[in-house]
This record gives structure tokens, sequence and C-alpha cells, in this order.
């Protein structure tokens, strides 16, 4: 492969800002790759969204990412995943790697007969999407699942791990679980890996948390090395960031997601998108 091939960007999107939970995993698992990453932070949260809302969305945020010639597009949103991937698929000439399957393959190789537990937003739970694939991994398994709206704009407000507002909600959310205790259960939405401690408090040490950008990471590593596209160890990548809404309060919050400060964010409208 030529070497140009293998500095092409990888392009992320997500609804809004916790893509960034993925791009911090790919950024650990690949440090020598080039990301553009798209936020659209404009119309979050998708996940109380329709399918088709999501797939419309997803086709516009993906083919603003293609402007940036990417090698791969990462869908780093569970809930575009859901809804979105095989429309992505069949449209985009490259590659796109989406949440769902890497994290289901990932809570099959912790438990390979289930039961598994699925935390996600209203629309990834509603698409079936997790169960389609943990019940093609594990035929007959059962999936409990749970849907948890407020999640998002909680850990967006900053409210961490500790948090009694925090402890409050997940207990309510998570006492299906608690009771039934999957040996997995998958944090199957961005922003939940900002939970992880407080969740595996409630769950107990015998829950084991499968982190499904960590494993959509892996599976970018696989991909990459598979087809000959890995950027050069020795190189160190860059991160671009947009956002479809004010791109300041972007920075000061994406740090949180990301682990490391962000600076430098470009706005892009979302007419632009619409074109
Ligand atoms: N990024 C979304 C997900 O992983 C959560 C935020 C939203 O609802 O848009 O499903």
């Amino acid at each position: 492969m030529e070497a140009t091939q293998r500095n092409r960007c990888i392009g992320v999107f997500d609804s809004g800002l916790g893509g960034l939970t993925v791009v911090r995993r790919l950024m650990e698992q690949m440090p020598g790759e080039d990301i553009v990453y798209l936020g659209d932070s404009a119309r979050v949260p998708y996940g109380t969204k329709s399918a088709e809302t999501v797939r419309r969305f997803a086709l516009q945020d993906a083919a603003f990412l293609m402007r940036f010639d990417p090698k791969l597009v990462v869908v780093a949103c569970n809930t575009a995943s859901a809804s979105a991937l095989e429309h992505l698929q069949g449209r985009l000439e490259v590659p796109v790697i989406g949440m769902i399957r890497p994290g289901a393959a990932a809570a099959a190789a912790q438990a390979p007969s289930g039961p598994f537990g699925v935390i996600a937003t209203e629309g990834t739970i509603a698409s079936g999407a997790y169960q389609r694939e943990l019940a093609a991994l594990a035929p007959g398994c059962e999936v409990l699942t749970g849907s948890c709206p407020l999640l998002v704009p909680i850990v967006e407000e900053g409210r961490g791990n500790d948090d009694p507002i925090v402890l409050h909600v997940l207990g309510d959310y998570l006492r299906l679980l608690q009771r039934k205790r999957p040996p997995v259960l998958v944090l199957g939405c961005t922003h939940y890996p900002l939970l992880t401690r407080a969740i595996a408090k409630l769950m107990g040490p015998d829950v084991a948390l499968i982190d499904s950008g960590q494993a959509a990471a892996l599976a970018v590593k696989r991909h990459l090395l598979d087809n000959d596209l890995a950027a050069p160890a020795c190189r160190t990548g860059t991160l671009r960031c947009y956002s479809t809404d004010n791109p300041d309060r972007f920075a000061a919050v994406a740090g949180r997601f990301l682990g490391r400060a962000v600076s430098g964010v470009h706005w892009v409208g979302t007419d632009e998108l619409n074109l």
C-alpha cells in the first residue's frame, strides 16, 4: 500500500461530544493516525429521535467527513450505528465501522452464552440492533435491556461518578439488571464510560462492563492492520474537530470526554451539511 493511502485520515462522527470517548480509545490504540471529528452538537441528542431522522443526519455527517478523503469512517455513536450503519456502508466508498457489532462481540467473548445486559439510548434499544447482534453470536441468549435517557444530559452537565443525582438515577435505571446480574453489561452509549465507576459500584464485581468505544477502536485497528492501511507508528497523529454548534462550548466541555484539552474547534453549520 502506498504511504499516501496509509497517511489518509480517519473520519469520525457523533451526535455531539460523546464520540470523543471513542476518539480517546482510537488515539490510545493508534497514536499515529490523523483524525477528523464531527460532533453534530446542534442536533444532539440522536437517542430520542426517530430512526429516519437519525439516518438522514448520519448520512449528512458522513458526507461532510468524506470531504477530507478519509481511509475509513467511524460512526462513534451507538444510536447512529444502530439506525444508519448499513445505509452508510451501502453509500460510502470507504469502509464504515460502527459501535454495535464490536460491542456485542466483546460481550460474547466475555460470556459466550450470555445472558447479556445492554444499557443505551431509547433509539438504540428500540432498534433491536444489540439484541440482533448478540442473538447472532449466542443463539437463544437472553438480552436484558435498559434505556437510560437522563444519563446523556447528566454527563454533559459535568456530573460524575460520586454525584448523588447520578447514583440515584442509575439506581433507578439499573434496578432490573441489579436483580438479574448478567455476567456482562454493555455500555452501549458514548457517554456511559464516564460513569463506569458508578455503574460498577451498583452492579458489583461479578458483572464485567464492556465499553463499546474501546471494542470499536480495536476493530478499527484490526481493520487498518489487516488491510495495510495503518499510519506508520513513528508518526504523531493529529485531531481536528468540527462542531455544528458553538465551537467554544464544544472545546470547553470536550476535555472531559477526550481526557485531554481540545483547542481550535471549527464550526460547520447544519445548512452546509444539508447540501
Ligand atoms: N452518542 C449517542 C449514543 O452513543 C448518545 C447521545 C445522543 O443521544 O445523541 O447513542
